[in-house]
């Protein structure tokens, strides 16, 4: 019998998890052991610190359900979520580069046609998000869907509210045959990261601040071509530089123009001033 020392422990508990029949699952469970081990030693972890570290974990899985992914929100605020983002994501300069997904999204958001609304009458100011879909190439790409998610005026996301009849402030787009897409939406707003859980519970513990600049988000899986999740953030918004998840980059700033009253990029016109947004994404090939 092997007795248990403070030495011994993590090599005992590397071989047990070095067992795990899929190669990979070994690879991550050894490597994880090791890790904390390490931490433990390193901070010298006391029986209190590690109980409220288990707390804190309970919490997190209890306050989170279908729509609150509290994990993810952890994930985000510590850097990882963004750290494997990058690493899984090496593209080519040229492309549209790819940032976090962030906690707030929905599946299966409804379809709408060029410019069609999906503020549907939300209070805010009208914006134009529009442009072409293309490749490396300058190639259009026509028929990427464009899914499309944001919060509203006062920075909440569809996801943080209970039931809702429809969809809220997403929506699916479709490139044309030129690769041309446009949004019409509302300008979104800077908004704070949810506070009321336990990872609002120890962001209050810092200095850190817990907002984000202000953003739209994007999903673009077009087959072919390499998924890009993605944001575009308002040049000049709040937060920029102290995004409380890491997720900006300064390819991803657009400019918001401010237009008068008149013509939209869809072709129509709108009685009240409007905010335009112009982008271009750029799909790297799958290789
Ligand atoms: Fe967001």
């Amino acid at each position: 019998m092997q007795l248990v020392t403070e030495d011994n422990i993590t090599d005992l508990a590397v071989e047990r998890w070095a067992t795990a029949r899929d190669p990979r699952l070994a690879e991550l469970m050894t490597a994880l052991v090791r890790h904390l081990h390490d931490f433990a030693r390193e901070v010298r972890l006391t029986e209190a610190e590690w109980m409220a570290a288990m707390q804190w974990l309970t919490r997190t899985g209890q306050i989170s359900d279908d729509k609150r992914l509290e994990f993810v929100l952890a994930s985000d605020v510590l850097g990882l979520s963004m750290l494997v983002v990058q690493m899984n994501h090496r593209l080519d300069p040229a492309a549209t580069p790819a940032t976090v997904l962030g906690p707030f999204h929905i599946a299966g958001s409804p379809e709408l046609g060029f410019g069609g609304d999906m503020s549907d009458g939300l209070p805010g100011q009208p914006l134009f998000v529009h442009g072409t879909v293309r490749d490396l190439d300058g190639k259009p790409v026509p028929d990427a869907v464009l899914d499309v998610w944001q919060a509203d005026d006062e920075g909440v996301y569809e996801a943080q509210l209970g039931e809702v009849d429809e969809a809220r402030l997403r929506a699916k787009y479709t490139s044309r045959e030129d690769g041309t897409y446009c949004v019409r939406t509302i300008a979104p707003k800077g908004y704070t990261i949810p506070m009321d859980g336990p990872v609002g519970d120890l962001i209050g513990r810092t200095e850190i601040s817990h907002f984000r600049p202000a953003h739209i988000h994007f999903l673009l899986d077009v087959p072919g071509y390499e998924p890009l999740i993605t944001h575009l953030f308002q040049e000049g918004a709040d937060y920029l530089d102290s995004d409380v998840v890491f997720g900006t980059k300064q390819e991803l700033v657009v400019r918001f123009e401010h237009r008068p009253p008149g013509e939209t990029p869809d072709g129509g016109t709108s009685s009240e001033p409007w905010v335009e947004a112009r982008y271009d994404f750029v799909l790297q090939r799958r290789s």
